[in-house]
C-alpha cells in the first residue's frame, strides 16, 4: 500500500495492521510532525499502471493541495498550491535542496547547477546566468532558424520521395525529429558543436541518447541501485552507461580544451556587448571561458555543459511534441497559427523583432507547457524544520515539517488545478490574454501581466506561482528564454510549410514519464505540404 495524507481532518484510514505499523514508522522516521497532516490511501498498482503524476493529481482532488504520500517507511509531501510552492521555491528557497534529484543526477552532472551543493551552485549560477544575455539570445535566433530549416528540408525531401510514388503525405515520428532538432540546437548554442543529428548518426549522438535513457530510468526509480558496490562494473546497463559517459566526456573535454586555447579574456560587460552578429562561435562555452576572473577547472566546466545538455534537450523536444499533439486535435487553432505565421514571415526571415509579432505561436508554446509541464514534478528536501504557509483553502496555520522532509511540488497539478484555471484540461492558448483578480483567494494575487513588464511569455511572476513551467525563485531555469524562443521558431517553421495530423487517434498516444512527459511509442504524424500557400 501507498498511503497519502490528505488535508482532511479525519483520522488516518489504514487498510490493515501492517499498514498501521508502517504508518507509525513513517511518522517516527519523519520526526512525527507530519502526523498533523491528515491521511488518505492509494494502492501500489496506481504507481505502476500509469505515470505517477496522474495518481498525484487524483489524490490532490480527493485530499487537498498539501498531502503526504508514503512508500512504506519513506514519505513525500505533495504540494499543489501556488502559495505553498512560492514559499518553498522562492521565499524560503535556501532552506531546501534538491534531495533525491541530486542523488539521481550527481553521477551524470557532477557539480552542475541542478544537483550542485549550495556553495558550488552560488558561484556557478553567478557566472552562467549572465551568459544568457540579450545579444546571445538574438544570436541564437539564427541558430534556431538554421537548425529548424534543416528539419524542414528533411521533411521536404521525404515528401518529394513519396511524391514519386504518387503519395502526398509522409508519416513521421515527430517526437524523434524534435529530439534530434533540440540536440543539434543545444550542442551549437551551448558549446558550438554540431551534432548534426537531424541527418546523421554518430557514436557521440548514440552516447548522449544512452546517457539520457539512463538518467530517465533512474528518475523513475526510488532505489539508487546504481550506488550498489560494483554495480558499475557488474551490471551490463551500468557498464554501457559508464562507456557512454566516457564518450561524451571526451567530446566535451576536447571542446573545452579548444575553447581555452583560443581564449580572449575580457569583462562580463564587454562580453555581453560583443558583435554577436559576426561571431563565428557565439556559444555559452565561449562566454564562460572568456569571462575575466571566472577561472574554473575543466571538470567543473564539463559538469556545467553536461547539465545544460541534459536540462535543455528532452525538455524542449517535449514542448514541441505536445504542442503538435494539441494542435493536430485542434485544426482551427492550427489554421489560426498558420495565418499569423504567413503574415509575419511575409515580412522576411525570422529575427528577434519578428518573434515579438508571433503572439499566438508564443501562447501555443506556453499553453503546451501548462498542459504538459517538463518536468511535471519539482523535487526538494527540507534542510531544516520549516512551517509551510496555509494554502488557498484557508488552513491558515499550514503544516510544520521536520528537516529531511522530501517534497514533490506538482507543477502538473498546479497547471491543471480547477481552483485556478477555467476548463483546466482544455487547450486554450487565448486564456493567457485574460487578466484575473484573485477571486477571493487570500494570499494569491491572480494573473497580472503588468507584474512582469516586457516579458514575451507569461511566467510565474504574472501568475503568482499558479503557472511555473520553469520553476521559480533562485533555482529557476537559466535557459527559459532560450527554450521558449527555440520552441517558437521550430514550431513556426514547421507549420509554415506543413499541415500536420495524427496518424492514429489521440488515445493511442500513450504517455510515459521520467524526467519529462513523453510518448510511449513516438508521436506518429501524417504531414503534407500546405495547400493554402503558394
Ligand atoms: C532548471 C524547465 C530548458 C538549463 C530548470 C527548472 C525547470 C526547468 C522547471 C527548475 C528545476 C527545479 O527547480 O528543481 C525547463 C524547461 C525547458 C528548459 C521546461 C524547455 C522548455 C532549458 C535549457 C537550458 C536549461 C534550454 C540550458 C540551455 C537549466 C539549468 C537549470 C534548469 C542549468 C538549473 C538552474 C539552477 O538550479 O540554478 N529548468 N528547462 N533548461 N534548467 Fe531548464
Amino acid at each position: 500500500l501507498i498511503r497519502c495524507q490528505s488535508t482532511s481532518t479525519e483520522e488516518p484510514k489504514t487498510r490493515n495492521p501492517l499498514d498501521k505499523a508502517s504508518n507509525l514508522l513513517t511518522n517516527l522516521l519523519s520526526g512525527g510532525n507530519l502526523g498533523s497532516m491528515p491521511i488518505a490511501e492509494g494502492a501500489v498498482s496506481d504507481l505502476f499502471s500509469r505515470p505517477l503524476f496522474f495518481s498525484l493529481f487524483d489524490w490532490f482532488i480527493e485530499h487537498g493541495s498539501v498531502y503526504k504520500l508514503a512508500f512504506g517507511p519513506k514519505a513525500f509531501v505533495v504540494v499543489s498550491d501556488p502559495i505553498v510552492a512560492r514559499h518553498i521555491l522562492r521565499e524560503n528557497a535556501f532552506s531546501y535542496d534538491k534531495g533525491i534529484l541530486a542523488d539521481i543526477l550527481e553521477p551524470i552532472m557532477g557539480k552542475g547547477l541542478i544537483p550542485a551543493d549550495f556553495d558550488t551552485w552560488k558561484l556557478r549560477r553567478k557566472v552562467i546566468a549572465p551568459g544568457f544575455h540579450a545579444l546571445y539570445l538574438e544570436a541564437m535566433v539564427k541558430v534556431f532558424t538554421q537548425c529548424s530549416e534543416r528539419s524542414v528540408l528533411k521533411i521536404d525531401e521525404l515528401l518529394e520521395g513519396e511524391d514519386l510514388h504518387g503519395k502526398k503525405t509522409v508519416e513521421l515520428d515527430l517526437e524523434a525529429e524534435f529530439s534530434s532538432l533540440a540536440l543539434d540546437i543545444i550542442g551549437l548554442g551551448v558549446f558550438n558543436y554540431d551534432f548534426g543529428s537531424v541527418t546523421k548518426e554518430s557514436p557521440v549522438i548514440k552516447a548522449v541518447y544512452g546517457a539520457l535513457f539512463e538518467a530517465e530510468h533512474r528518475s523513475t526509480f526510488y532505489v539508487p541501485y546504481w550506488k550498489f558496490p560494483l554495480a558499475r562494473w557488474l551490471v551490463p546497463r551500468q557498464r554501457k552507461f559508464q562507456k557512454d559517459l566516457k564518450v561524451i566526456n571526451e567530446c566535451l573535454d576536447g571542446l573545452i580544451r579548444n575553447a581555452k586555447e583560443t581564449r580572449q579574456e575580457t569583462d562580463v560587460e564587454k562580453l555581453q556587448q560583443r558583435d554577436y552578429s559576426n561571431l563565428k562561435d557565439a556559444s555559452l562555452l565561449r562566454f564562460l571561458v572568456d569571462m575575466r576572473g571566472a577561472d574554473v577547472d575543466d571538470r567543473q566546466l564539463r559538469d556545467d555543459l553536461m547539465t545544460m545538455l541534459i536540462a535543455g534537450h528532452e525538455t524542449t523536444a517535449a514542448v514541441l511534441t505536445w504542442a503538435v499533439f494539441l494542435l493536430a486535435q485542434n485544426p482551427s487553432k492550427m489554421k489560426k497559427a498558420q495565418a499569423e505565421i504567413d503574415q509575419v514571415l511575409g515580412q522576411g526571415r525570422l529575427t528577434f523583432e519578428l518573434i515579438k509579432q508571433l503572439k499566438y505561436i508564443r501562447l501555443i508554446v506556453v499553453e503546451s507547457l501548462r498542459l504538459y509541464p517538463q518536468p511535471p514534478l519539482l523535487i526538494r528536501r527540507s534542510l531544516k524544520p520549516d512551517v509551510l504557509p496555509g494554502g488557498y483553502k484557508g488552513d491558515k496555520d499550514g503544516y510544520a515539517i521536520p528537516a529531511g522532509t522530501d517534497i514533490f511540488v506538482s507543477v502538473y497539478n498546479l497547471h491543471r488545478s480547477p481552483y485556478f484555471w477555467d476548463n483546466p484540461n482544455e487547450f486554450e492558448p487565448e486564456r493567457f490574454l485574460v487578466t484575473r483578480n484573485n477571486d477571493g483567494i487570500e494570499g494569491w494575487s491572480g494573473f497580472d501581466p503588468s507584474r512582469s513588464p516586457g516579458a514575451l511569455y507569461p511566467n510565474e511572476i504574472i501568475s503568482d506561482f499558479a503557472f511555473l513551467p520553469f520553476g521559480g525563485g533562485p533555482r529557476k531555469c537559466v535557459g527559459d528564454q532560450f527554450a521558449l524562443m527555440e520552441s517558437t521558431i521550430a514550431l513556426t517553421l514547421l507549420l509554415q510549410k506543413f499541415d500536420v495530423e495524427l496518424r492514429g487517434s489521440p488515445e493511442e498516444v500513450e504517455l510515459v514519464t521520467g524526467a519529462t512527459i513523453h510518448t510511449k511509442n513516438g508521436l506518429w504524424c501524417r504531414l503534407k505540404k500546405r495547400s493554402d500557400v503558394h
